[in-house]
This record gives C-alpha cells, sequence and structure tokens, in this order.
C-alpha cells in the first residue's frame, strides 16, 4: 500500500468544530462563528484599486521572479524604517510570502535539519505544530508563565543545544498576549547564547493601541532574527495570501532557495495591493485598533454579566479564557455542546497545543451587539450545564 511520509497530525480539532458547525446550521441555527480568526473589517479602498488596476495592465501577468518583487520588497523596508527606524537591504533582508504561515512552514524546513529542535510556546497558532512536524524538527513545548511568556532559561540547556531556533509571536494568537522590548532583548539574548535563530510570527502588530517592539529592531537583531508579516490582519486581506519576512540574510536567503523550486511568488497585482495598503496612515491602521480594543471591552463586561471572569488583553483580536468552573464539560465538549445549542462557536484551547486543555478561545470577528447577543447564550448555557 502507498504511504506518505511524514503527513502532519493534527487539524483534528478543527474538523471536528467544521462538523459541529454544518450539523448545527443544518438543524437551522443561526452560527455566530468566533471560533476563526478571520477579520470581518474592511480593506483599505486603495489596495483593492491597486488590485483591480493591476488586472488590467498585461504587465502584471507573467510568472513573478525574485527581481519581480523588489518594488514591493523596498516598499516593506521602507514601511520597517518608518516603523522601527532600521534600514534592511530589500535584496538580501527581505522576501515576499505567500502569507506568514506559508513563510513559516518553509522558513524551518529551509534553517534547519530534521531531527534538530524547534523551542515553541505550549500553547501556540495551530500551524506551528504541523510546520514543524512536516520539517521533521523535534517540537519542545515552553511552558507559559502567569504572563502568558516562557521561561526561556528554563529550558533544559541539553535541549537548548540541539535547537536551531526559537519561534515567539507576539501580540500572541490565541492567549492576546503581548511581550515586551525587554522580554525580546532577553530572548536575542538566550539565542546569541545558543547560536539560535529568533524567528518572530508579527501578524498581530497592528491590534494594539500602543507600539508593540520588534525583535529585528534591537541591536544585533539583524544578524539573528527574522520576522514575519502579514497583510491577514492589518489590513483584512487573508485571503490574498500576501506577507513577507524580514531580517537576518543567511536565513532569509535560505528560505529564498527553498521556495525556488517550490513557487513563483505571488501574483505582482497582489503585490501591488500590498504595497498601497503598506502606504495607508498609521491613524486609519490605529481606528482598527480602537475596533479591536472596544470589542475586547465589550466581550469581556458582556461575559462578566453572565458570571464568566475572562482576562482583559491589551492588544489582539482574540480573548483567551479558562473554562468556568463547575462543569462536566472539556474544552472540546464545551465547544461542541455549545455550537449545538446555541449556534455560538468558539475554538476548545486544545486545538492550540497541550497548555490550551481546559481553555477556549474567542475570535471577536463580529460586531459588539452580536458578541453581547453571544455573550448572553453562553450565559444561559453555563448556567443550564451547571446545574445537570
Ligand atoms: C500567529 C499567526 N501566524 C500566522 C497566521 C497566518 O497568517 P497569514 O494569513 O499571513 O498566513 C495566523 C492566522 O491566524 C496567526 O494567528
Amino acid at each position: 500500500m502507498f504511504r506518505s511520509r511524514r503527513t502532519p497530525k493534527g487539524g483534528g480539532v478543527f474538523l471536528e468544530m467544521d462538523t459541529a458547525k454544518a450539523e448545527a446550521r443544518a438543524r437551522g441555527l443561526e452560527v455566530v462563528d468566533l471560533s476563526i480568526g478571520a477579520s470581518d473589517l474592511p480593506p483599505p479602498p486603495e489596495a483593492l484599486q491597486a488590485l483591480k488596476q493591476a488586472i488590467d495592465d498585461p504587465a502584471t501577468y507573467g510568472y513573478c521572479l525574485k527581481s519581480g518583487t523588489l518594488p514591493f520588497l523596498e516598499a516593506a523596508t521602507e514601511w520597517y524604517f518608518r516603523r522601527y527606524g532600521v534600514r534592511l537591504e530589500p535584496r538580501r533582508e527581505a522576501l515576499s510570502l505567500l502569507g506568514s504561515q506559508e513563510g513559516l512552514a518553509h522558513l524551518l524546513m529551509a534553517i534547519a535539519d530534521p531531527g534538530d529542535v524547534l523551542l515553541m510556546c505550549e500553547v501556540a497558532y495551530p500551524s506551528y505544530f504541523g510546520a514543524a512536524q512536516v520539517a521533521g524538527l523535534e517540537a519542545y513545548l515552553m511552558p507559559l508563565g502567569p504572563d502568558l511568556l516562557p521561561d526561556l532559561w528554563a529550558v533544559p540547556p541539553a535541549v537548548a543545544r540541539r535547537a536551531k531556533a526559537l519561534l515567539l509571536n507576539y501580540p500572541n494568537n490565541p492567549t492576546a498576549a503581548l511581550a515586551s522590548e525587554e522580554f525580546f532583548a532577553e530572548a536575542l539574548k538566550f539565542c546569541q547564547h545558543f547560536d539560535l535563530l529568533l524567528i518572530h510570527d508579527n501578524p498581530y502588530l497592528d491590534q494594539a493601541l500602543k507600539p508593540t517592539p520588534s525583535p529585528l529592531a534591537l541591536p544585533g537583531g539583524r544578524e539573528r532574527v527574522v520576522e514575519l508579516f502579514s497583510f491577514s490582519k492589518s489590513y483584512h486581506l487573508a485571503g490574498f495570501r500576501l506577507g513577507f519576512a524580514l531580517g537576518c540574510a543567511e536565513a532569509i536567503g535560505s528560505l529564498e532557495a527553498l521556495k525556488a523550486p517550490i513557487d513563483f511568488n505571488q501574483y505582482p497585482g497582489i503585490q501591488r495591493m500590498g504595497m498601497a495598503a503598506l502606504g495607508i496612515p498609521q491613524a486609519r491602521l490605529q481606528a482598527d485598533a480602537q475596533t479591536w480594543a472596544n470589542r475586547r471591552q465589550a466581550m469581556v463586561a458582556a461575559l462578566a454579566e453572565q458570571g464568566w471572569t475572562v482576562p482583559l488583553p491589551e492588544a489582539g483580536m482574540y480573548l483567551w479564557a479558562r473554562l468556568p468552573a463547575g462543569l462536566a464539560l472539556d474544552d472540546l465538549q464545551f465547544a461542541r455542546k455549545l455550537v449545538a445549542q446555541t449556534g455560538v462557536a468558539l475554538s476548545p484551547g486544545r486545538a492550540f497545543g497541550p497548555g490550551g486543555v481546559g481553555y477556549v478561545r474567542f475570535a471577536l470577528v463580529q460586531p459588539e451587539a452580536v458578541l453581547r447577543r453571544s455573550a448572553e447564550k453562553i450565559g444561559d448555557f453555563i448556567r443550564r450545564e451547571a446545574q445537570d
């Protein structure tokens, strides 16, 4: 019988939730999907306009080699300079991606050998687990402290010495935690000590009201950090599959070489769309950041009214909540039964790794009024369950 190698496991929890949502819909329930982090806010009109114009330009119709991505990479490095004050070399220190998820999975294959260790958090974006597996890496899962950050120096030195990279993501999915510049400086020191690449997956930087730090901008960052950026969360363009990697020229070069036999870069029209998005004024991004802040506040308050105390994060489009006490349901049972009975879909915490058992993630991708109504339904559900 034909057998594939290294088929990634996982995705099972999301498939189960997908089935549960479909069943709820089939029974006539209106499903409010707070389980997927797909932004419902509108993309910048000038970005869509740039794409529409590109479609009428035959110069965008062919294969796009690296040189064809240079205008985009120049826009990306210029954006980074405006944002963090560090000027990067577009040809050597930047690469266009088909989204940050694609970039990360290929980066791991590019910089590590099968059997190497990847240091990552025990609660993380699900694709990290699959990406590590596809690259043949042994994921060492770092526990999170009360501040939702890992204690890097608690990693056994024997493990850290076998590792090739440390993977971080702040503002975080699913916990919505932020990391300080001091934390990143310590992470960089740790990576210098053990000769690791520091990979920072940074798609949520615009979902905070104050600027978030970039480890690439720290002294020594350019030699040891690759940071991944995305158009999915800042500009609400997830379906267009565009992102970019910035940083360590050695790692960027390896990623470019690995991707060469795989893809021909994103459609130039979509790259032009991205360039238009990168040019929009920061004040407009702040308006979206305020929308996310208002939603976080509204949902935490609405859940509190129902007796469920959930921490209020300072960034991101998610709430990360420990299940209310006194229920005879685990996080997967809770999420499945909740959608079956109320139509409100959440993500069970275990989808984000072993550290997520007993938690659920809310994606705040609906207007405040819908979030409030959902909180009421959740409250009714919890009270019914507590009586059983
Ligand atoms: C931490 C993190 N990284 C990457 C992605 C995917 O980004 P992209 O759409 O650019 O591939 C997501 C999407 O939810 C995410 O949460």
